[in-house]
């Protein structure tokens, strides 16, 4: 039996107490080339596709393998979701306004569907692992096809033969601690920049995040597949990676032989790929190794994203980030001075409950010694099933608003005095392709976004590029 096929002919409904449970059980690593049967490779002839993508860099790569599935089907790509055949939506539930986003295109799709029956729907990423959604697609959605989770990508073909078939509506969401996939298909977004994930799910049930519940139990991926896939990236003139993982830093302590970030990062940059990122960081594993080898090796970026949350202990203690303010500062010293290019950039949530003006001036402090390249700033969101969704919160919208507006003006103040600094100079940038504004557009080593004048031909690779104008969130620069 191929184990991608075999599914279970039961609806599979999600459920929270299952997700949020973690045991001894091994995980299973499924190591077989991926293979479709016969009967689906032309299912999808002459019908079109439309993947619509929310939330973060795990579900855009989520989406690369789930469009190379549909390829392999025969579907074809759709340049818009009026003329697809298929129409699957991607979903985040990481805050309440990526669920409203979601509902939102779901009405549109439904307004197409009305003149246009033939079309199937599908729902799949992390919203569709939250027990309150998948009912409320069971019952006010039935026009939804089907449902499937993060855990079942690699079951799609299967799924959509029988929504295909039967047009009755499918749920197949497991709440299981999960497994290692390697091997299913993908279609990259890009000829030069790749994701690469090394891991899947998080333990560390940060009290606000629902993550934990949607993923499951972290899970590293075998260093030899991840150097395998590089290999083969770097062989294609890849220029960049990105390993992507939740909490990266953990990467290689559950494996049967662990190993480190550290170890890992040395590897892939022997690997000679010219560009390495990796996110998302969590400063409680962020150790001196992983520090020395980002700072040994040239193609190993100089930008850490080091999600702060909180500059109040007491809230970094109800939100169970299991480090405190003076670790956090200690972390960030050691890393800008062993990195002396380094950009930092992180993340901070605003009126998490109880939290007080006192704490949030802490914030605002922190924010000041850490001098952030930007920070990616968010109201709390309750989050059903989460402890902090259960956590008395009496701060009033407004007060949670004015919050997040002063948050932000620091944010921005120290992005552009940090892109200030970029006036006049020469940087390495990746030029990934045209810009909006018809020039061409990229990255430099430190994640900033350039507009650079410059010929067409360089697109695809690192050119040296004098940066001669300076916004709060972009560069201006032509390539020398
Ligand atoms: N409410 C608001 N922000 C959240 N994040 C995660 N969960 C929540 C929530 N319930 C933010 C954190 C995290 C980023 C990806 O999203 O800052 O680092
Ligand atoms: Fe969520 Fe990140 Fe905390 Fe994991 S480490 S629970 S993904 S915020």
């Amino acid at each position: 039996m191929i184990p991608w096929s075999n599914g279970s002919d039961c609806m599979n409904l999600p459920n929270l107490k299952e997700a949020g449970k973690r045991t001894k059980q091994k995980i299973q690593f499924i190591e077989e080339d991926y293979t479709l049967d016969d009967s689906l490779k032309e299912l999808g002839m002459g019908k079109k596709y439309y993947v619509k993508t929310y939330g973060c860099q795990m579900n855009v790569h989520d989406s690369e393998n789930i469009k190379a599935l549909l390829e392999a089907m025969s579907f074809e790509e759709a340049d818009n979701f009026e003329e697809a055949d298929f129409i699957l939506l991607n979903t985040c539930a990481i805050r309440e306004n990526a669920h409203n986003k979601m509902f939102g295109f779901l009405g549109r799709v439904k307004h197409l569907k009305e003149t246009k029956p033939h079309i199937i729907t599908a729902i799949c990423g992390c919203m569709a692992q939250e027990e309150t959604v998948a009912l409320a697609l069971m019952k006010k959605y039935p026009w939804v096809d089907l449902v499937f989770g993060t855990h079942n990508i690699h079951r799609l073909p299967y799924l959509l033969e029988k929504s295909m078939a039967n047009r009755e509506q499918e749920i197949e969401v497991f709440s299981k601690e999960g497994e290692v996939i390697e091997n299913i298909p993908v279609k990259r977004d890009s000829k030069y920049k790749a994701w690469v994930n090394i891991m899947y799910g998080c333990d560390k049930f940060c009290t606000y995040c629902i993550v934990p519940y949607t993923r499951g139990k972290q899970r590293s991926r075998k260093m030899e597949f991840i150097l395998k896939e590089i290999e083969d990236l770097v062989q294609k003139g890849y220029q960049e990676v990105t390993l992507l993982g939740q909490n990266v830093n953990a990467y290689g302590k559950d494996l049967e032989n662990p190993t480190t970030m550290g170890e890992l990062l040395e590897q892939v940059a022997k690997t000679g790929i010219p560009r390495i990122r990796f996110m998302t960081s969590h400063p409680w594993d962020f150790d001196d190794h992983m520090i020395e080898v980002i700072s040994k090796y040239e193609n190993i970026m100089p930008y850490v994203h080091l999600p702060l949350q909180s500059g109040s202990n007491r809230i970094l203690k109800l939100m169970g980030r299991r480090y405190t303010k003076e670790k956090y500062l200690e972390l960030v010293s050691k890393l800008k001075e062993k990195i002396p290019s380094l950009a930092l950039t992180t993340d901070i949530i605003v009126g998490f409950p109880g939290e007080t003006e006192e704490d949030f001036r802490e914030t605002l402090e922190v924010v000041k010694k850490c001098e952030y390249d930007s920070a990616f700033t968010f109201i709390f969101s309750p989050r059903e099933g989460t402890p902090a969704a259960k956590m008395e919160d009496h701060i009033p919208l407004e007060e949670k608003n004015q919050r997040l507006y002063r948050l932000n003006d620091l944010v921005n103040e120290y992005a552009n005095k940090k892109n200030q600094e970029y006036l006049g100079k020469v940087v390495k940038v990746l030029i990934e392709g045209p810009s909006e504004k018809g020039n061409l557009m990229g990255y430099t080593e430190t994640m900033k976004l350039v507009n650079v004048d410059g010929k067409e031909d360089l697109i695809g690779k690192i050119v040296d590029v004098e940066i001669t104008d300076v916004k709060t969130w972009s560069l201006d620069g032509k390539a020398i």
